[in-house]
């Protein structure tokens, strides 16, 4: 007989059947045994009665335990109406067993699996993940994660983006955040970066005519951690060719209030459009450039979006020199080209760069991007960088804008951030399969862990820890 799935057979009454799974829990009733059987889509409740199963299988679901894995046949029966339960998928049928097998033992697990894990010590989480995975509300993020880039990826793929994949082993790009080395074994001396963001490689697609690329892209940072900061996430990255702010903007509001309303129609957007703010007014009334604009913080139902809009471009640094706000690939607003240009009035220039925040969270950011080479060589000198630097770090840039660059721009979204607001997780590891604790550890890979001295020499690594 072939296994099906627990969610299946509601509409299999006084069907043989069979399905597999894990124990989530065991009721003994005197003679009655009542088991909840968890596979992937839910739970299902089992009854064994000596009488229909025989000695032999009477003796096997006695033994059963929390988490041992089993395979049951049996007989499909429709509940009475005061045993229905609506909380559970399978709740108007249960399985009476006919015939119990144990496919795997499982030891005592550290924390309860049938209980939310939220009160649970988070290093024993993580270290034991993959048990945390198999609670009721971390595989519902993992099932909502899933349905919200299914949502995401088809409707960029009816607005004609595709998706392409760019490299993890790659150079750095200077856009704020220290980046993850990786030495070379073949070139010895030499070192690999990870990405902190896809940006220049989406910028090259722009050149080569892609003109809709959207990834789900994995990101790295050697950062500081936070709720909402892990060194590694996920963006949905983008960008567009022969576009403005306005285009950029348009898509993925439409994107995002699309998947709110088909996955979580119970949620409330508070204004559509969504609000747009500028970065001088949002500093001089909220004094921060995440505004929180929910009317009600406590209601877990209102989602209030708002757009961020022109930042300054540059700003000083600690030692007085000018640095970008945000990338230093954004163009400056049509207004603004001609200072920029003639290097003038630069505190005064206006980026066309857009930050999205929702419920006082950055949940994305994007630019228009300079597309002639002159103007990012402009932005550039305003920075300061040297003519080494330039051609050592922008100059497979300004050679490709030289070909024929359209003019372009885009966003990326922190989907962990925008899965953590959706979901009303208190943090973004809530959200990821496999996170970082809050010193960057992976414990239950335990990484990052010591090489062998064999495997340094290989990459031509000497050690120095003082
Ligand atoms: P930016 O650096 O603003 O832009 O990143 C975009 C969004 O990614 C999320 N994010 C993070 N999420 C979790 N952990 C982190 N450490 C982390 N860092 C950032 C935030 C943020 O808004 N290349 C540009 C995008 C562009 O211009 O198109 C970029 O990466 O939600």
């Amino acid at each position: 007989m072939k296994r099906i799935f627990t969610k299946e057979i509601v509409d299999q009454v006084d069907q043989t059947v069979k399905v597999a799974g894990w124990i989530h829990a065991r009721r003994d009733m005197g003679k009655v045994l009542f088991f909840d059987l968890r596979d992937k889509d839910g739970l299902l409740q089992i009854v064994a009665v000596p009488q229909e199963l025989g000695e032999e299988n009477a003796a096997i679901a006695s033994s059963l335990k929390p988490e041992w894995v089993v395979e049951i046949e049996g007989v499909v029966q429709k509940r009475g109406a005061k045993q229905i339960n609506e909380k559970m998928v399978t709740g108007t049928v249960e399985l009476l067993a006919k015939k119990v097998t144990v496919l795997n033992e499982s030891k005592v697990p550290p924390f309860e699996i049938d209980q939310d894990s939220m009160p649970v010590n988070e290093e024993l989480r993580l270290k034991y993940r993959y048990l945390d995975l198999r609670t009721e509300r971390m595989a519902a993020n993992l099932r909502a994660r899933n349905a919200a880039f299914q949502t995401m990826r088809q409707f960029l793929a009816e607005e004609r983006f595709i998706e392409v994949e760019t490299p993890i082993l790659t150079k750095g790009t200077p856009e704020g955040a220290r980046e993850y080395l990786v030495p070379s074994r073949l070139h010895a001396g030499n070192f690999y970066v990870l990405p902190q963001a896809p940006q220049q490689f989406k910028q090259l697609l722009m050149t080569a005519g892609v003109e809709r690329y959207y990834q789900v892209a994995r990101c790295f940072r050697d950062e500081d951690q936070r709720g909402d900061r892990q060194p590694e996430f996920t963006q949905l990255d983008l960008e567009m060719s022969f576009v403005e702010e306005e285009d950029v903007i348009d898509v993925i509001e439409r994107m995002l209030v699309g998947t709110v309303e088909k996955l979580y129609p119970h949620k409330k957007i508070q204004a559509k459009p969504f609000p747009r703010l500028t970065y001088a007014e949002v500093m001089k009334k909220y004094k921060t450039d995440r505004p929180d604009l929910r009317k009600n913080t406590d209601d877990p139902d209102e989602l209030a979006f708002c757009w961020v809009v022109d930042f300054p471009f540059f700003e000083k640094d600690d030692n007085s020199n000018w640095t970008f706000t945000h990338n230093p690939f954004s163009a400056a607003k049509p207004e603004f080209k001609v200072d920029l240009m003639e290097k003038k009035n630069i505190d005064k220039i206006i980026a066309a760069q857009y930050d999205i925040v929702l419920n006082g969270f950055e949940i994305g950011g994007g630019s228009i991007r300079n597309h002639q080479p002159e103007a990012l060589r402009s932005v550039l000198e305003i920075l300061g960088t040297s003519d080494e630097q330039v051609k050592e770090q922008f100059g497979h840039m300004l050679e490709a804008f030289e070909f024929g660059a359209p003019p372009h721009g885009g966003i990326a979204l922190g989907m962990d951030r925008v899965m953590a607001i959706l979901q009303n997780e208190p943090n973004i590891r809530e959200v990821i399969p496999f996170p970082k604790d809050g010193h960057a550890r992976d414990l239950m890979m335990n990484a990052p862990s010591p090489m062998q001295s064999s495997a340094l020499k290989e990459v031509h690594i000497k050690l120095d820890l003082k």
